[in-house]
């Protein structure tokens, strides 16, 4: 079979999407059909060429830009043709890993191959570095192969942690590959072990407010408790204050580009009985060009007051402070080093 013959031979194949189900196929081409999911229907085009045929071509474009994104490694199916609801690829062999796990162990080595696929995943640019197990091939040549990528990309949201590949992995072997990456990536470890520990406390904290009840007379009581609308008088203050609000923000923001000086504005207005909150925020907005560099200098010099009060006040407790001095330290350490050997 040709691929010049595939575009014909779609035309026979109708697939639908359904809500939560694996598509609907109905397939009037001489194709047999391999194995479906959500998105599309894949069918054996020849012993090296699988097709698969989406329901909606959104998805055959996100999968088809997901597989371009990894072309240049070993990890996913080479394309051979895309048309608008299609994608001829590189049939994949071999055996899925939730196969090959039912009667083997899930080794050192394995679990390398592993960290090394997420690692390709993050090097390629996938937002989401996850997958389910039975998405992922050994072949012959021991390397590991992935299909089904359309979900790694223009995503939002996604797990800071290969959570579905964990836990796809079952109790003991999600168990044991944990093992492996404490032993040769700790760091990594831990980070994972944060994310499981934030989604225990998250799962619970869920669980809880699940048991409390609606109040909803309150709630529906918070609407004119909380509404400025009802009493006009109330509403007339409301604006006013948002008026006073906004004014007095754009007068501190005139006064900074006319050059004045920021804590002499701040006790202006600290004499008029108005408190600034955040006055970092008030910093000038500088357009006018003839102020610019004066603001800047003033902007400059404030904020080094300001850190000055700050530092002089406060620690602040820093982050990785311990890291640092490790840094610091090793660096020391080094120095003399150097001494001794000159
Ligand atoms: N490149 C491929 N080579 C071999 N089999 C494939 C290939 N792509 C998909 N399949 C088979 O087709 C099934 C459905 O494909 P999949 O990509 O998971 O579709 P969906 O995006 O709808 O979930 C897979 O579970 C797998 O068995
Ligand atoms: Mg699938």
């Amino acid at each position: 079979m040709d691929l010049n013959d595939l575009e014909q031979i779609v035309k026979k194949i109708y697939v639908a999407t359904v809500p939560g189900e694996d598509v609907v196929v109905l397939n009037k081409s001489p194709l047999e059909m391999i194995g479906k999911g959500r998105q599309g229907a894949v069918f054996r085009f020849t012993d090296d060429i699988a097709l698969k045929v989406y329901g909606n071509p959104e998805d055959c474009e996100r999968e088809y830009y997901a597989l371009s994104l990894g072309q240049h490694t070993n990890l996913l199916p080479k394309i051979y043709k895309k048309g608008e609801n299609y994608i001829a690829m590189e049939m994949v062999k071999g055996i899925d890993l939730r196969e090959y796990l039912q009667s083997q162990p899930l080794t050192e080595q394995l679990s390398q191959k592993l960290i090394e696929m997420l690692l390709t995943f993050k090097e390629i640019g996938y937002e989401r570095i996850d997958h389910h197990k039975r998405q992922i091939y050994i072949q012959d040549d021991l390397s590991l192969k992935v299909i089904d990528v359309g979900r790694t990309v223009w995503r939002d949201r996604v797990y800071p942690y290969p959570r579905k590949l964990l836990n796809s992995l079952g109790e003991d072997y999600k168990q044991t590959f944990l093992e492996h990456v404490k032993k040769f990536a700790p760091q990594l470890y831990e980070e994972w072990q944060h994310y499981i520990q934030m989604e225990e406390i998250a799962k619970t904290l869920s669980r809880e407010l699940m048991k409390e009840k609606i109040n909803k007379k309150r709630l529906k009581h918070s609407q004119e408790a909380l509404s400025t609308l009802i009493d006009p008088e109330v509403y007339n203050q409301s604006v006013e204050n948002l008026f006073f609000k906004i004014f007095k923000e754009e007068w501190v923001r005139i006064m900074l580009a006319r050059g004045a000086d920021p804590d002499e504005i701040i006790d202006r207005l600290k004499r008029e009985g108005i408190t600034i909150s955040y006055p970092e925020n008030l910093l000038p907005l500088s357009n006018e060009k003839k102020n610019a560099v004066k603001e800047k200098k003033k902007k400059k010099e404030w904020k080094k007051k300001k850190e000055k009060k700050k530092k002089s006040g406060k620690k602040f407790a820093e982050e990785n402070t311990e890291e640092k001095k490790e840094k610091k330290e090793k660096k020391k350490k080094k120095k003399k080093e150097k001494k001794k050997k000159k």
